[in-house]
């Protein structure tokens, strides 16, 4: 076992191990990878005509003029192109020879198996883009998508593009509030749902949720159905309409509609340090040509590879790594419905022996889930179609990656730490297979054209040892604001350095400039590879009657990375029983989503706080990890966090 040795960061971020171990790309591998060595060198003369390079393997309609133009925070690639992003993840597919390739192998939670090649996913786009034009749904439009994980799914969003619409995925798990704050916020006129979907066998009544949201949602003129099932529905003539039903009436070609290389393709809403979801904003030309290259060299696509993202579209994973990057490289893909335990624990497994998966990528949680419940779930089946694997979405324990590297790869597979995040667009920091020498816990180093440093707080570089990540030249797919409300994108993400992006998450540097990500600095709890806001949790809380103050902290958890501890001041002289906690838990799961389902609920008389009235979150993570109280002499009253140690340790 490596030694565990304690270092302190910049971001006041707890402790990493040291680890020695290195893997270093096979020689075979090495031979046939996409990506080589030179790509750096060449990248770093001038990155960028390495992303030129890049763009001119997607199809544009006019040819920019400028690669870049940069004045911080605002960059604009590809100057004067213009494009559509269908062209280059379908039409030319249909002339290349890859017509009848399979582009999509769905399979549904229940058991049921569709394949889509590139001709009929081409039809399917181009008809549904139909329809949404003969619903009024016009270039700069926002649409609303509401989905399990079908077809119908990436056809919306590849729809929506064809016209120079807007799409925004809401991730089929949240709540109706959830859905309905990110539809005002947006003004979306349209909104794509299902009747339902599948997830560990029970159905998720999308529709009816959505019918909840819709009370409060005036700008929404239409909704379309996608039947899933045969679930149960309130039908609202006039404003409701079935999928299948305007699909038939469409016509089967819908000329794209060529947009500026900056024109917004998406937005997608993610949790920030205020209360508020922040609508990312990412644009057409940049974000397809940084999806496009990593996902060429991170995951090595070669033709008769057969890819896997786990990932659901309702986050960036799935924009990036399944609807685009994917189909801009003319990709077979696997898409799964539903939850990896259903029925069994081997459901991951078969699918990867059955379609003959060779490129598999997902989270650290799902393969901390998978190593407790053991090897013989995938020791019943035959991976050796496997060849690559990958991981996203919070830093991998090295016991967890050497699981991955031993039991998944058998060994013989590299393994693709990749670091980035919904305002990055795509990868940021990752080997590159076949070049890298890995080592288990490190995203290990930017990729080509990416320029990253760890800073401490004056700005200065730290060149051994932990300070903040920091993004220091500008990259394609950034993120070009937060949907009205430019304030908080400059104050966000480009107010801690001057020009230079603060992604929030500490980071140490080695002596061979192999980057370990730490996790966040901010007031963001990272669980099962989703961010979500204390503070959306805090207000979510304090609207139920029995609650007057709540704060949420993250604790380490085995299998999510971190879960929510949340410490309640109770109204009256309430007292926290289990019937209670169970409310509040139901509660917050109900409005934010099953994802934010607190773990813990810890009584507090009152909570600590600053003289300036500031909530001391990091005390109540002392408190919830059982640490010895860090310093307490900033807080207005030390006497109330004895309290709710007290309180804590009789539970
Ligand atoms: O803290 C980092 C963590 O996830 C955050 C981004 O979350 P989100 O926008 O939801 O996007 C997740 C999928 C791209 C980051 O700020 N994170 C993501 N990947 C890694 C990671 N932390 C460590 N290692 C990674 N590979």
């Amino acid at each position: 076992m490596p030694a565990r040795k304690g270092t302190t960061s910049a971001g006041g971020i707890d402790t990493l191990m040291t680890e020695k171990r290195k893997f270093k790309p096979s020689t075979k591998f090495t031979a046939q990878a996409n990506g080589k060595k030179s790509l750096y060198t060449t990248a770093n003369k001038d990155y960028v005509k390495f992303w030129e390079d890049m763009a001119s393997e997607l199809v544009w309609k006019k040819k920019w003029r400028e690669g870049l133009k940069w004045k911080a925070p605002d960059a604009k690639w590809f100057v004067g192109g213009k494009l559509n992003v269908t062209e280059s993840c379908l039409d030319r597919h249909i002339h290349n020879g890859r017509k009848n390739k399979a582009a999509l192998i769905w399979e549904g939670e229940p058991g049921s198996h569709r394949t889509l090649t590139y001709f009929e996913l081409y039809r399917q786009v181009n008809k549904f883009a139909n329809v949404l034009k003969m619903l009024g749904i016009k270039k700069g439009d926002r649409v609303a998508i509401y989905l399990p994980m079908i077809p119908e799914l990436m056809v919306s969003t590849l729809a929506c593009a064809r016209i120079g619409a807007i799409h925004s995925v809401v991730f089929g798990g949240f709540s109706p509030e959830s859905l309905r704050d990110r539809i005002n916020d947006l003004g979306a006129k349209l909104l794509i749902t299902a009747d339902g979907g599948y997830r560990r066998g029970q159905i998720v009544p999308l529709k009816h949720d959505a019918d909840v949201a819709l009370h409060d949602c005036p700008t929404v003129e239409d909704v379309v159905i996608v039947k899933r099932g045969d679930f149960l529905l309130r039908f609202k003539e006039g404003r409701d309409h079935w999928f299948h039903r305007l699909m038939q009436e469409a016509d089967a070609y819908c000329p794209p509609v060529y947009v500026d290389a900056e024109h917004p393709l998406f937005v997608l809403y993610t949790s920030g340090t205020t209360g508020k979801p922040k609508g990312i904003v990412h644009t057409t030309g940049g974000y397809l040509t940084g999806v496009y290259a990593t996902t060429k060299y991170v995951f090595d696509l070669k033709e008769d590879d057969v890819f896997w993202c786990t990932a659901d579209v309702g986050w960036v994973t799935g924009h990036s790594y399944l609807v685009y990057g994917p189909t801009a490289n003319g990709a077979t893909q696997v898409m799964y419905e539903g939850a990896p335990d259903w029925p069994d624990q081997d459901r991951f497994w078969e699918i990867v022996e059955d379609y003959g998966v060779s490129v598999f990528y997902t989270a650290p949680t799902a393969i901390r889930a998978f190593m407790k419940w053991g090897k013989h779930w995938p020791g019943r089946h035959d991976l050796s179609s496997l060849r690559l694997l990958g991981t996203v979405g919070e830093p991998i324990n090295p016991e967890a990656w050497m699981w991955y590297h031993e039991v998944i790869g058998n060994k013989r597979c590299p393994i693709v730490d990749t670091w980035w995040q919904t305002e990055t667009g795509h990868i940021m920091i990752t080997p590159l297979p076949g070049v890298t020498a890995t080592k288990p816990g490190s995203a290990t180093l930017p990729f080509p054209g990416i320029e990253m440093k760890i800073l401490d707080d004056d700005g200065k570089e730290v060149k051994n040892g932990g300070g903040y990540l920091a993004i220091t030249r500008p990259w394609p797919g950034m993120l070009r604001g937060i949907w009205g409300d430019r304030k908080r994108f400059v104050e966000t993400y480009w107010s801690k350095w001057d020009g230079i992006y603060f992604p929030g998450d500490g980071a140490k540097v080695d002596s061979e400039k192999y980057l370990w990500v730490l996790g966040r600095v901010d007031d963001v709890i990272n669980t099962a590879g989703h961010r979500i806001s204390t503070m959306e949790v805090e207000s979510a809380l304090v609207e139920h009657e029995a609650v007057v103050e709540a704060a949420v902290v993250g604790v380490p958890h085995e299998l999510k990375g971190e879960a929510l501890a949340v410490f309640v001041t109770l109204a009256g002289d309430l007292e926290l029983d289990q019937k209670l906690r169970a409310r509040l838990k139901d509660f917050v799961a109900r409005k934010i989503g099953a994802i934010a389902r607190p773990e813990q609920l810890i009584f507090a008389p009152d909570l600590p706080k600053t003289r300036s009235g500031k909530i001391m979150r990091r005390l109540l993570k002392d408190i919830a990890t059982g640490k010895v109280l860090g310093d307490t002499t900033t807080l207005a009253d030390p006497d109330v966090l004895y309290q709710i140690k007290a309180h804590y340790e009789e539970d």
